[in-house]
């Protein structure tokens, strides 16, 4: 029989995404409606650390549904990799007699999670709170749909000048290791080439695309790389095809972090505060260690080691798509 969970704390870790406010606000209101007291944690796990701890009640979220960011600020903590670290961060936990833990973020603040509750049998929900919808066992993560629809809003605007001065744009996205933002803001996009690292598909391969086009007069191209593409990113493939292709006249944009600001779509609210609640319901009712998910409309509770270890496949379906719309 697990612990009944009393008190809980929630923090924010690693990259920041849209929606990360929208899921505090769902945690601290769902607990304080059960009865539960609320802690929010400053600065991710450093905050743990260095017992920047405080007390929540239902208007310390009032008015940051609509914000990006995170009230909660969040860090990437290097000492917490140590036991010693986490040691020091859990004592601050025992203090405020805090027994239960969200963490929305991504991998490695999944790690840190599942190491506390390792070392420390502390119950630990966590909530995918990235851009990048690398995790295994969601259909959405927080904040994807807002940093895609941004990406579509700059990709747009390019396209219209490429358009006014028939060139080549490379616009690199975000993503980490993961090609989720590339793909789907390529597609919406009507991108010619789109390139990830989950189909290394070659250099080679878009420059004779890219030359077949430029034969047949279609000079308006746009090639949507994610930054974690073998070739390196936009910079790389822009020199290959300066050298390859001299008569294209090529530019490059790399998005940045714009993709990782902003006020949160409709979906990323959504999610946000659908997860949040069903974090809190899952550690009362001792659904621990687990990282709250959504598929096919249905939630999923997905082992922490399971989530950190598998990665998401890209349906072949969608690379299909790819290939057939951008000819
Ligand atoms: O994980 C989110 C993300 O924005 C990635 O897409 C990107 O690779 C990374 O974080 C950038 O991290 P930082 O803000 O530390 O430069």
């Amino acid at each position: 029989m697990s612990k009944k969970v009393t008190k809980i704390g929630v923090l924010t870790s690693g990259g920041d995404s849209p929606g990360m406010n929208a899921a505090i606000r769902a945690v601290v209101r769902t607990g304080l409606y059960n009865g539960l007291e609320v802690y929010g944690i400053i600065r991710g796990y450093n905050g743990m650390i260095e017992d920047d701890i405080f007390k929540m009640d239902s208007r310390s979220v009032a008015n940051i549904i609509q914000r990006g960011g995170t009230i909660l600020k969040t860090a990437r903590s290097k000492e917490f990799f140590d036991h010693e670290g986490r040691k020091k961060a859990y004592a601050n936990l025992v203090k405020r007699g805090i027994n239960g833990l969200v963490v929305i973020g991504g991998n490695g603040s999944f790690t840190g999670a599942l190491k506390l509750s390792q070392e420390f049998d502390l119950p630990c929900v966590g909530l995918p709170g990235t851009i990048d919808k690398d995790l295994y066992g969601t259909d959405f993560t927080i904040g994807f749909d807002t940093a895609v629809n941004t990406a579509i809003e700059a990709i747009d605007k390019i396209r219209d000048t490429a358009d006014a001065h028939d060139r080549l744009f490379i616009v690199e996205v975000m993503g980490r290791h993961a090609g989720y933002i590339a793909l789907h803001a390529g597609i919406a996009t009507g991108a010619e080439n789109i390139l990830i690292p989950e189909e290394d598909t070659s250099v080679e391969e878009m420059l004779a695309g890219l030359s077949e086009k430029e034969k047949r007069k279609k000079l308006v191209n746009l090639v949507i790389v994610a930054e974690g593409h073998s070739s390196g990113g936009a910079n790389q493939i822009a020199e290959i095809v300066k050298q390859q292709l001299p008569n294209l006249d090529t530019r490059v944009t790399i998005l940045g972090h714009i993709q990782r600001g902003g006020s949160p779509t409709c979906i990323d609210r959504l999610i946000a505060s659908r997860m949040g609640y069903h974090a809190v319901e899952s550690l009362m009712e001792g659904r621990h260690n687990v990282m709250v998910g959504i598929q096919d409309n249905t939630m999923k509770y997905t082992p922490l080691e399971i989530a950190i270890r598998e990665k998401q496949r890209v349906g072949d379906e969608w690379l299909k798509i790819v290939k057939i719309l951008a000819s």
